[in-house]
């Protein structure tokens, strides 16, 4: 190939909100517990890669909306020298990394994942460009552990609807490695689920998940959470299979309040919780509590509510959550996605 042969590709990836949370790494970026997640379809990230090779070390510029912005270098960095085993060409060259997303900054929704699996599906492209492979010769499992070396939960963002991620003896085919799909398991109650994601603040977390990660190291409860994650895979996928809304419902609360009290008792603790991410709390248990509809929540690391809900319930939640739950939102931003499971 001439030097001058500049490649170029273009992808998209999901985010994806997980309901048996993964916090806690080992290795190269490797779980300490399994996790269990919906990939969903309207927060996507675009990303295009224009590959310039060239004789020196390999150097990145990355935009995002337009714009460049560095402070995303050290993790793009951090991802190439992790990549160059599998992608031989990221020794050497220029990468020029464009990005944009679907959904709003800073909204909740996990732009770590989505953006990490786009940019390895993209690199991944490159690849064949280069060596000439046929699509066929790279396989899902080689694109999920890529993106899983920029962001663990950017693994399960490269299947569409349920994918677990981590080894667990309930699942013979699982792997700390990638996410694999359980997509034929579910019950038909937990395929057309939505994702109303209350924004109750907007802007940077205060931890990072990064450093949330670390301080699983030598947390006090760390055996304990990885048991009770064991635990919660088998009753999610039993409840999963069955359809039966009410266990799935105390699997995704306790596994939200569990992250976030894994977070209070660290060293040093921390809260990314908000007051009105509480009273939302309390307002969806009250409204389930009189009208008897399935209707459950999770958080991720940051204040915002995920509800989470069957489709055919959401003209019954439309008033509630206009009514009691948007008036908690900052500037009442909510936003409405769903599982994609094609
Ligand atoms: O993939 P990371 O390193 O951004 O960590 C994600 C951690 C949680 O979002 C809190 C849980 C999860 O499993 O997605």
């Amino acid at each position: 190939m001439p030097a001058s042969t500049n490649y170029r590709a273009t992808a998209s990836a999901p985010s994806n909100i997980a309901i048996v949370k993964y916090w806690g790494k080992q290795g190269v970026q490797e779980p300490v517990n399994p996790s269990i997640s919906f990939t969903l379809s309207k927060a996507l990230t675009h990303t295009t890669i224009d590959y310039r090779p060239g004789p020196e070390a390999l150097t990145i510029e990355f935009l995002f909306e337009g714009w460049p912005k560095d402070s995303f270098l050290p993790k793009l960095n951090a991802l190439t020298r992790r990549l160059v085993q599998h992608l031989p060409y990221l020794e050497k060259g220029h990468l020029r990394i464009e990005s944009s997303n679907t959904f709003p900054h800073s909204s909740g929704i996990a732009s770590s994942a989505s953006s990490m699996a786009s940019i390895a599906k993209v690199l991944v492209e490159i690849q064949q460009q280069l060596s000439a492979t046929k699509d066929s010769e790279i396989n899902h499992e080689q694109i999920s552990e890529l993106a899983r070396l920029g962001s663990g939960s950017a693994c399960r963002s490269t299947l569409p609807g349920w994918v677990l991620w981590g080894e667990t003896e309930a699942l013979a085919s699982s792997s700390n490695r990638f996410g694999v799909s359980i997509n034929e398991v579910i019950h038909p109650t937990f395929k057309d689920l939505q994702d109303t994601i209350l924004v109750i603040r907007k802007g940077a977390k205060s931890v990072s998940s990064t450093t949330g990660h670390q301080l699983m190291e030598n947390h006090p409860y760390r055996e304990g959470r990885i048991d009770q994650a064991n635990r919660n895979i088998k009753k999610l996928l039993n409840s999963l299979k069955e359809g039966n809304f009410n266990t799935f419902a105390e699997v995704c609360e306790e596994e939200a309040l569990s992250l976030h009290g894994l977070m209070m008792s660290s060293s040093p603790g921390y809260t990314l919780m908000a007051p009105e991410s509480l009273r939302a709390i309390r307002r969806i248990q009250k409204f389930r509590e009189h009208h008897h509809v399935p209707l459950t929540y999770t958080l991720d690391a940051g204040p915002n509510i995920h509800l989470i809900y069957p489709k055919a319930q959401r003209k019954i939640l439309e008033p509630f959550i206009r009514e009691h739950l948007q008036p908690l939102c900052d500037n009442q931003e909510v936003i409405n996605d769903e599982l994609s499971i094609d």
